[in-house]
């Protein structure tokens, strides 16, 4: 029998709430390269080892399989449903019926509530699933305050339903941010964004933890195996870096599980995926945590690598990638 980890020693992170959560979660996007049967079965094997927390997506194409371990787990006794934090969220071309789209990840994942629905990205662009980096959507457009704050306002309606229980954002920036949390009833429980040890965005994350929104870091391990379109001969390998590599032959471990204390101690909550690896994933956040200097050791490894550009998100007229992410502090429109 594998090994199991004892919910006691896992930490757990305070939402804006009050509520207790796990401080790591499972993500469960195959990268085009990875099935949702082996997607599921890693699910699986992570609910049983001490997981509690999912990160789902409708567009990740398994949530009807996840659903299927969802209800075995519970069925077996392993986990109640009020035990796990499933969070799913919202695809671009469902912004207009939030509620339909809400429905269904429900019922693909037998879980009769969502902890968190998430707002995948912060425009209606469409892009099909396993397309390349110069797939464009002529309908695309830039971010619109008016249209985010629609599709805000549906998941605020799935609250008072009882259909989820908290609400997350995720790809946003910073004056995306500013424009749109004076306007919201709900204040967003996560923010869900790129957050590795290459790509640090301490300023994002400084300001999420300022407007109490809990960072929930995608990518955590520098995603080695992300899709095709969102590979660029510059991206550094996080785990690959002579620091990173150091610190773990001084844990004697694998680069991976020092990314990830890193990832923890520094306030977010990781969510990696992980079909072979999840058990030592989470345990190690129960031991062993890096010391202070090790954590300054990495902070100059920062080099605003981000992976995930965007291309296949870009509207007719945008210049480049870098349209996506407001990096001037104005929004891009
Ligand atoms: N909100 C968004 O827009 C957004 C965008 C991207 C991702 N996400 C979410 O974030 C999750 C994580 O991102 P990601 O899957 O792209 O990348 P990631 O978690 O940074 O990396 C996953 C890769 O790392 C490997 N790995 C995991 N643990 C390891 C270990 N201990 N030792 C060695 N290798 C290890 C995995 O291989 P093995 O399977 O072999 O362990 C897998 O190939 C996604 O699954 C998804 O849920 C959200």
């Amino acid at each position: 029998m594998s090994e199991v980890i004892n919910q006691e020693i896992i930490p757990k992170f305070a939402l804006p709430t009050g509520e207790m959560i796990p401080a790591i979660g499972l993500g469960t996007f195959g990268s085009d390269r990875v099935s949702p049967e082996d997607v599921a079965q890693a699910v699986d094997g992570a609910i049983r080892c001490g997981y509690r927390m999912i990160d789902c997506a409708a567009c990740y194409g398994n949530e009807h399989l996840i659903g299927n371990v969802i209800h075995q787990v519970i069925q077996e006794g392993v986990v109640s449903r009020k035990d796990l934090f499933i969070m799913s969220k919202v695809w671009n071309d469902m912004h207009r019926d939030v509620e339909s789209a809400c429905r269904k990840s429900i019922a693909d994942l037998q879980c009769d509530y969502l902890d968190m629905y998430f707002i995948h990205w912060p425009f209606p662009n469409y892009h099909a699933p396993h397309c390349d980096v110069d797939a464009r959507n002529p309908d695309s457009r830039p971010f619109s305050v008016e249209e985010f704050m629609d599709t805000y306002r549906q998941c605020e309606a799935l609250v008072e339903k009882g259909l989820i229980r908290n609400i997350g954002i995720s790809n946003l920036t910073i004056p995306k941010l500013e424009a749109v949390l004076p306007l919201m009833k709900i204040h967003p429980a996560a923010c869900e964004s790129e957050f590795h040890v290459c790509f640090q965005q301490q300023e994002l994350l400084d300001y999420l933890v300022s407007h109490d929104i809990t960072p929930v870091a995608y990518m955590p391990l520098g995603s080695p195996r992300r899709p095709e379109r969102d590979i660029m001969p510059e991206d550094v390998v996080d785990m690959d870096t002579p620091a990173i590599r150091e610190i773990a032959a001084a844990h004697n471990c694998h680069p991976a599980l020092i990314c990830l204390k890193w990832a923890h101690q520094r306030g977010t909550i990781p969510i990696p995926f992980s079909i072979h690896n999840y058990t030592a994933n989470l345990k190690c956040l129960t031991e062993d945590p890096l010391s202070q200097e090790e954590m300054e050791k990495i902070k100059p490894l920062d080099c605003n690598n981000r992976l995930v550009k965007g291309h296949v998100f870009l509207w007719p007229g945008a210049k480049d990638w870098h349209d996506l992410w407001d990096e001037d502090g104005v929004i891009v429109s």
